[in-house]
């Protein structure tokens, strides 16, 4: 009997970290740069959270969700999500009165039962912030601002679609201009479009069946209805963009997959993503906090999935920081061996990345093995250098080789741990 990891989850093997660390790296510092602070909630919280949060006639909380009762009988659910959890700590622990403007950022698994597929997973990953307690337009600017500062920073091109899916003073109009346009078509639209006419309407807009796109290609659109405040904070976070030189698609049938969006929805769109080609969205959702049970509290958010933003590096040959021992340590003999495994743990004490050989291979494989790991410098140590007390140091970099004093080793790899700095300058 052999185990696999579960469909649509994967390992993360020291060859994909590497890749995974630089870009949560990247994030955490464009996120110190904006002031965001770091909010880490459980992967799992009450059903409701999200049931009332997302919405009950979204795909997410219809058919997507890991919901389980536990022993006590509790509904709980993995979150799929994170921006129910933040909102629901935000609520909990009174953030709103400690601070009228709340900036947080997340990086962690998600979990949703989709059918898994290129750049879709069961269990996935995404980074976020979320902008809670003010409603100006500049706050929707900055979300977006931030979500392309980090893809500009890794080279990623991507197009921004954005819409304003109004608030509740413009959404029933709307709703009923888009049911009179539907409601003749039912007999033609996809079964689970007819069901959202009466539902959620403005989901069959966001419908991936081609007849049902082409029967709505002339539905009205929200932004024909939009109350002048709506209209006026649409143009004014436009205006923003425009000043910043972020450049965006107005789609006026962009619906976003989650019920709470009010005003501003946005996605970023990658062509080097197959179908699945959302590398990340957000939008504004005003409403939420007083759904999930707190004062009435403006906010917006983005998340994105990491690893969309991976296959598009990849496919991009970005170049990631590759780590390399500074030192590889060769003992000849037992003596030496020791002394070698002792002087690694002395080098690693003061910042020195150190490798030496546990296998007792021969002096040419461990020259091999150094070699393969792409060592800055190897340390030759055998029974005369013992005696000596002094070791050869090859630099494999320009292929000299000096003697150096046991004694003056630390300080002389101190010295070429500054001067070489592997790990960061590439
Ligand atoms: P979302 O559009 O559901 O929004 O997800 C955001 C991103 O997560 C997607 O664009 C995609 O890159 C990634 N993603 C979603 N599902 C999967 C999956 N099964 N496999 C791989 N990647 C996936 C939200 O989650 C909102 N909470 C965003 C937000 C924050 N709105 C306001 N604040």
């Amino acid at each position: 009997m052999t185990y696999k990891s579960v469909k649509g989850t994967r390992d993360l093997l020291p060859v994909d970290t590497t890749a995974w660390l630089h870009v949560e790296q990247l994030i955490r510092e464009v996120m110190e740069r904006f002031r965001y602070g770091e909010i880490r909630t459980p992967v799992f919280e009450e059903t409701t959270v999200f049931a009332r949060g997302i919405g009950e006639e979204t795909d997410i909380v219809g058919k997507e969700m890991y919901s389980f009762l536990d022993k006590g009988g509790s509904s709980l659910t993995l979150r799929p999500e994170m921006t129910a959890p933040v909102i629901r700590s935000f609520i909990q622990h009174n953030l709103g009165e400690q601070s009228g403007l709340n900036k947080l950022y997340y990086i962690g698994p998600m979990f949703r039962q989709e059918r898994p597929q290129a750049g879709r997973f069961r269990q996935f990953h995404q980074f976020g912030f979320e902008c809670i307690g003010q409603d100006s337009p500049f706050c929707d600017a900055e979300i977006i601002a931030m979500a392309a500062e980090i893809y500009r920073r890794l080279g990623i091109h991507s197009t921004l679609k954005i819409n304003s899916v109004g608030d509740p003073f413009c959404r029933p109009r709307y709703r009923e201009a888009l049911q009179s346009f539907l409601r003749p078509l039912l007999a033609e639209l996809s079964e689970e479009s007819r069901r959202r006419t009466e539902t959620n309407p403005m989901r069959v807009l966001d419908s991936k069946d081609p007849r049902d796109r082409e029967l709505t290609a002339n539905a009205p659109v929200i932004l024909d209805y939009l109350t002048d405040e709506s209209r006026e904070h649409f143009e004014q976070t436009l205006a923003l963009l425009d000043d910043l030189g972020i450049s965006y698609d107005i789609d006026p049938r962009l619906v976003r997959g989650l019920d709470y969006y009010t005003r501003t929805a946005f996605e970023f769109i990658s062509s080097d993503l197959g179908s699945q080609d959302a590398l990340g969205g957000g939008g504004r959702y005003d409403g939420l906090v007083q759904e999930l049970g707190g004062k009435a509290t403006p906010a917006v958010g983005f998340a994105a999935g990491i690893e969309r933003l991976l296959i598009v590096l990849e496919k991009n040959g970005y170049a990631f920081p590759v780590s390399e021992p500074l030192v590889y340590l060769i003992g000849m003999d037992d003596a030496s061996r020791t002394w070698a495994f002792r002087t690694a743990m002395t080098l690693r004490r003061i910042g020195v990345s150190a490798e030496i050989d546990y296998a007792g291979r021969s002096v040419k494989a461990q020259m091999r093995e150094a070699n393969k790991l792409g060592s800055t410098f190897v340390v030759l140590v055998g029974e005369s250098e013992m005696q000596a007390q002094v070791a050869q140091v090859k630099n494999m970099r320009v292929g000299t080789q000096e003697g150096v004093e046991f004694q003056h080793l630390t300080s002389y790899f101190s010295r070429m741990n500054h001067l070489t700095d592997n790990t960061e300058s590439r």
